[in-house]
């Protein structure tokens, strides 16, 4: 299934033109590297892709409620909230189902509605549908997915009602990543993950996204860690003074 197509893209910066016929497509499943070499554009395309900036000429194609999910270079968290707290915002629609679910539960307890076989019988319903929605949702998964994540971010040793603001720069960019990891949109964008990860972090993050469920554009310019990421590599290159993409095949 293609998640996103991209077609003779191009971008100004003023009279600079910084990309140029860019041509990019990302199918479910996909590990996509972006190489080049530093000022080649991989930031730029990528925010465009995340819809931050605008593009002056080409398309992009995106099927109709696929989601993306981006990482800036060099950005960390910040959040007047706690750790948990933070991580649990991720999770506000399953957090007000769960409410509700909590409060038909206390509807089929009172008296004037379990006495009423058809009230009853129509609020037992709603409950079952909603129930079979929030499981479905991942409802009883999303608190031990975040100790999971939070773990693997070298978090377990953290109290998690610690405030973010009192955490290090490196701290936060790792807590942003966890965030964006726990949303799981179809297409994750990581603009130079790598970053400030020891090694332990390194490894966790390696598995973690070969075995994530959607699809996966990175830049990075750690070799090492993509060779044991992605599949697909598209370089950005310099050609009669313009931008351009080429796909570099794997073996
Ligand atoms: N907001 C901006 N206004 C004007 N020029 C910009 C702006 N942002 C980036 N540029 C220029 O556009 C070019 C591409 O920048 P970009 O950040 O996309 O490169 P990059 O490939 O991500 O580089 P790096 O590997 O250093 O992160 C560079 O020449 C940069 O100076
Ligand atoms: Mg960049």
């Amino acid at each position: 299934m293609i998640l996103l197509q991209i077609n003779q893209l191009s971008k100004y910066y003023g009279a600079e033109l910084i990309l140029s016929n860019m041509k990019l497509e990302v199918q479910n499943k996909d590990r996509i590297a972006l190489v080049g070499r530093n000022g080649a554009g991989k930031s730029t395309l990528l925010k465009i892709i995340a819809g931050q900036i605008s593009h002056d000429g080409g398309e992009i194609i995106k099927p109709k409620g696929i989601t993306i999910g981006y990482m800036a270079q060099d950005t960390g968290l910040e959040s007047e909230l706690t750790i948990w707290d933070e991580m649990l915002t991720v999770f506000t629609d399953l957090i007000e189902q769960e409410k509700e679910l909590r409060r038909l539960e206390a509807d089929m307890a009172r008296p004037d509605i379990f006495e009423n076989e058809t009230i009853y019988q129509k609020v037992l319903n709603e409950y079952d549908t909603l129930m079979v929605a929030f499981k479905e949702k991942g409802g009883y998964q999303y608190e031990a997915d975040i100790r999971s994540v939070l773990h693997g971010l070298q978090f377990a040793d953290f109290d998690y009602s610690t405030p973010i603001s009192t955490l290090s720069g490196g701290q936060k960019t790792r807590l942003a990543l966890g965030k964006l990891l726990l949303r799981k949109p179809d297409i994750l964008i990581l603009d130079e993950p790598t970053n400030h990860l020891d090694i332990e972090t390194l490894s966790w993050l390696e598995q973690y996204l070969q075995s994530y469920q959607g699809a996966v554009l990175i830049v990075s310019h750690d070799r090492y860690f993509l060779d044991k990421v992605v599949n697909l590599v598209y370089e950005i290159s310099r050609n009669n003074m313009k931008n351009t993409m080429v796909i570099i095949v794997l073996i």
